[in-house]
């Protein structure tokens, strides 16, 4: 009896889930393996994928437009921000888009959850087997030859003809972020003894909050408002550590500032173990709250236990967007190449990105540290754009060095996205560039790309508490959360004052903006057996508009 029931059971469900035929298309595809991986055998069939499905959002363009009314200061509605509610409205599959993937799914005895505030994400467990057919895939096993690491992807899939209008991507597929995770590579060196002294006015030897703050006019009076604060991201299980913040902030910042803390939220079995600290992150911790004295810091830890194919850069977008109060900053100084993310996947996290900004976030990136060669150096014939700092949505900072005056420090990234065309808010910047580049560098990168970095900030020999010593650091990573402490304390200002925090920054920056940023015009950013790019009067792809000053934002800001 028993088995009979099984068995009945059980032709039931293979009568049910026989799929209908569809007729499938090609949807994203890559010609080749990207360079450092090797295919070394097909998946197991029994493999169990967990795969994520973007769904078309219903209104992009709206989404867009909305961000840039609110965030472009000539507009009527500058800083009338988004909430997660209208910004959920813009991003919501259609009803017919949720029905008619689902109903596919249900063909295939598949069920799906629901990832992101808006539902446009959603997640899905299929085996190798039925992947393979559903998405006329060859999920295969590819090895990162430096690592050993491997993951399941294929070079190209397919979704049914008539679901295209509906489904915008599969994801992790084509995809191929280095396993070793996003870290850029900050090189430190272990600080004398002799050299430990606060600058108090000058940055003549290594950089310090006192050296910062005198040469952007940071202050030093603690900000007032709670609801204005930082998160710090975090990635590759690195944590900051208390002890070595206190250290810092009592040897290189002022008495009172040395029992400033930050606050710890968790994702994706992210873990936090402030005795086992990680340079990156104790880099980033200090110099936000050790420089937007007074306001709040959040770190950020992603752990490992994310299926987003992007290093968990896609879960903490959705993450910020399902709160009802979104940060004023989120700065991350942590990236990889452009060419190893699917142009579909970053279509997707641009947009997320595209609607923290609508939410009045200012998303901060490091545009890499391999100058013209990448998030780091290495070989190449063309130059190799970073990502995310081509989506036009994120602000991306580059280094600078020295004082008097600052030079662009020579591995800070830059140059034009191959997935994003040139943003109407730095066009005229842009061919201002490309007028001055004339010829050189002809074919070795895209003239009508989004141009990165944005802005630039001190890179080189940042002294970092760190594991009970002090060390300096160098990198983009220093720069970019030392741009987000200047952002996050204009954003007090302005909340002080009743107004709204400034926001998706770009449009701002390029335009009343501009004026309040120190144009930085030597220096370039060599790699692949060039000179790389030239910083020069006006916007460039090494420095972008230049380093800020601190009075004159607040100024540009309408204070
Ligand atoms: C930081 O945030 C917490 C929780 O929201 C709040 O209680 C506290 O007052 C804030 N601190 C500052 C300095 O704004
Ligand atoms: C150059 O960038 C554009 C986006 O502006 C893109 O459509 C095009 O494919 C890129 N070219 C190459 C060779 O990657």
């Amino acid at each position: 009896m028993l088995s009979a029931g099984l068995l009945a059971l059980s032709l039931l469900v293979s009568a049910l889930g026989k799929p209908v035929a569809r007729s499938l298309q090609v949807h994203e595809a890559r010609a080749t393996i990207p360079s450092g991986f090797v295919k070394t055998a097909a998946a197991s069939p029994d493999t169990v994928l967990s795969l994520r499905l973007a769904l078309k959002n219903s209104d992009t363009d709206g989404l867009i437009a909305a961000l840039y009314d609110v965030s472009t200061p000539s507009s009527a509605n500058y800083g009338q921000h988004l909430s997660k509610e209208e910004v959920d409205a813009f991003n919501a599959p259609t009803k017919e888009s949720v029905d008619a993937v689902n109903a596919w799914l249900s063909e295939y005895g598949l069920s799906a959850t629901s990832i992101s505030p808006a539902d446009d994400w959603l997640a899905i467990s299929v085996p190798v087997s039925k992947a393979n057919v559903m998405f006329d895939a060859d999920f295969s096993i590819f090895t990162h030859e430096s690592t050993g690491k491997t993951s399941v992807r294929t070079l190209s899939y397919s979704i049914p003809t008539d679901l295209v209008d509906h489904l915008s991507l599969v994801h992790p597929t084509t995809t191929f972020a280095s396993p070793t995770g996003p870290k850029l590579p900050i090189t430190v060196k272990q600080l004398s003894t002799d050299a430990r002294k606060r600058q108090v006015s000058s940055c003549s030897s290594n950089v310090d909050p006192a050296c910062l703050e005198a040469l952007y006019g940071i202050p030093t009076t603690p900000a007032t408002e709670a609801s204005n604060y930082i998160v710090v991201t975090g990635y590759d299980d690195q944590y900051p550590s208390t002890s070595d913040l206190e250290n810092f902030l009592s040897s290189y910042q002022s008495a009172e500032s040395s029992s400033a803390s930050y606050t710890v939220v968790e994702l994706d079995g992210g873990s936090y173990d402030p005795s086992n600290p990680g340079d990156e992150a104790d880099l980033d911790i200090q110099y936000t709250v050790g420089l937007a004295l007074g306001v709040n810091v959040t770190f950020f830890s992603v752990g490992e236990d994310t299926s987003d194919g992007v290093f968990g850069f896609l879960d903490t977008a959705n993450y910020w967007l399902g709160q009802s109060t979104a940060p004023s900053v989120i700065t991350t100084s942590y990236g990889s190449d452009e060419s190893d993310i699917s142009v579909g996947v970053f279509n997707s996290l641009c947009n997320a990105y595209a609607s923290l900004g609508a939410r009045g976030t200012s998303v901060l990136f490091a545009s890499g540290d391999g100058g013209v060669s990448g998030s780091q150096s290495g070989s190449c014939t063309d130059f190799v754009p970073t990502f995310p700092s081509g989506c036009p949505y994120v602000t991306s900072v580059g280094a600078t060095q020295n004082t008097g005056p600052e030079t662009a420090a020579d591995f800070s990234s830059g140059g034009f996205s191959n997935v994003f065309g040139t943003p109407s808010f730095q066009s005229s910047d842009v061919s201002s560039y490309l007028s001055y580049l004339g010829t050189t560098n002809q074919g070795l990168y895209n003239a009508s790309g989004r141009g990165f970095p944005d802005v630039s900030a001190q890179g080189v020999d940042f002294i970092i508490g760190y594991e009970g010593e002090f060390y300096t650091v160098s990198g983009t990573s220093c720069a970019s959360p030392t741009f987000a402490s200047v952002i996050g304390l204009v954003n007090d200002r302005l909340v002080a004052a009743g107004k709204s925090p400034l926001g998706w920054l770009n449009p701002f920056l390029y335009s009343t903006g501009k004026s309040a940023l120190t144009d930085i015009t030597s220096g370039d950013n060599p790699g692949c057996n060039t000179n790389g790019f030239t910083a020069t009067t006006g916007w460039d792809p090494v420095t972008g508009l230049g380093t800020p000053v601190f009075s004159a934002l607040l100024t540009a800001a309408g204070l």
